[in-house]
């Protein structure tokens, strides 16, 4: 007597067995996620984004940068030697969305900080083709001449703090004068921006003094792309590809 004849000759029980069997993987797979403290190892020198690289990273979403460029490097030889360490979970636990990206027309841009001065991205954001002649990027030349519209960055940190991110209040509070504090050197602030954000960099990224544009903010959240963690202290657990 074949016992599954039973389940065959009728499709809801064998809609319910299916069920069942199909939860049991499930099950197996998350279950143990509900009793693990953190599933992101945590790893020194992440920080929350700076209110300036916020409204960079900002800007790299509203123009769609995420649709050529991904923020991924993934643990394969060939990744780790073009674009450095591979990407830890950790570097992108402060992005409400993450920008990992699905494709690359361009490079991967996880780790693109300090890579290139801030004249080479001015000219490149500008016009792509003058630096790369085959280039398929489009050129965004209008950020340099759009004054950044910061006036709800206080309210961008705030809503960061509301989904996790450790922003404290006096964060929140100094937001709008700590973004101006980031593009000039000579602040009587620069201390206190520095204690609230370890190795942010301080200067006037786009090259014009005259005014804090859309440049700024875009080319200072690509500087610090990669370079929180240090990498040359830094030890995974378990596997190391390097
Ligand atoms: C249509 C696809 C496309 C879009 C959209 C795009 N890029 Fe690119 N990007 C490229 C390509 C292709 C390259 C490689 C050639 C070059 O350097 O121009 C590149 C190169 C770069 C580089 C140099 C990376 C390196 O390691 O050499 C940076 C930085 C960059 N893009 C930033 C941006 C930002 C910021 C935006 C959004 C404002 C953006 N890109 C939008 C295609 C794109």
């Amino acid at each position: 007597m074949i016992k599954h004849a039973v389940f065959e000759k009728n499709s809801i029980l064998l809609t319910v067995g299916i069920l069942i069997v199909v939860a049991i993987g499930g099950i197996v797979e998350l279950a143990p996620l509900f009793y693990l403290e953190s599933t992101i190892e945590e790893v020194e020198g992440m920080r929350p984004y700076t209110p300036l690289e916020l409204a960079g990273r900002d800007i790299y979403i509203r123009e769609g940068c995420y649709n050529c460029h991904s923020q991924m490097i993934r643990p394969l030889r060939d990744e780790a030697e073009r674009y450095g360490h591979y990407s830890l979970a950790a570097e992108s636990m402060y992005d409400h969305p993450f920008q990992w990206g699905s494709k690359r027309t361009g490079p991967d841009l996880a780790r693109v900080g300090g890579r290139y001065s801030d004249e080479w991205h001015v000219a490149h954001m500008i016009a792509p083709r003058d630096l790369v002649p085959e280039s398929v990027m489009p050129g965004y030349p209008f950020l340099a001449t759009t004054p950044l519209d910061a006036a709800d960055i206080a309210d961008h940190l705030k809503a960061n703090q509301i989904v996790g991110v450790p922003y404290s209040d006096e964060m929140i509070a100094t937001a709008a004068a700590d973004l101006a504090v980031q593009v000039d050197p000579d602040s009587d602030e620069l201390e206190a921006f520095e204690a609230r954000y370890p190795k942010a960099q301080v200067r006037n990224f786009d090259g014009n003094g005259e005014m804090i544009s859309e440049l700024d903010a875009l080319i200072a959240y690509l500087q610090m792309l990669g370079t929180l963690v240090d990498f040359t202290t830094y030890k995974a657990e378990g596997q190391n590809l390097r």
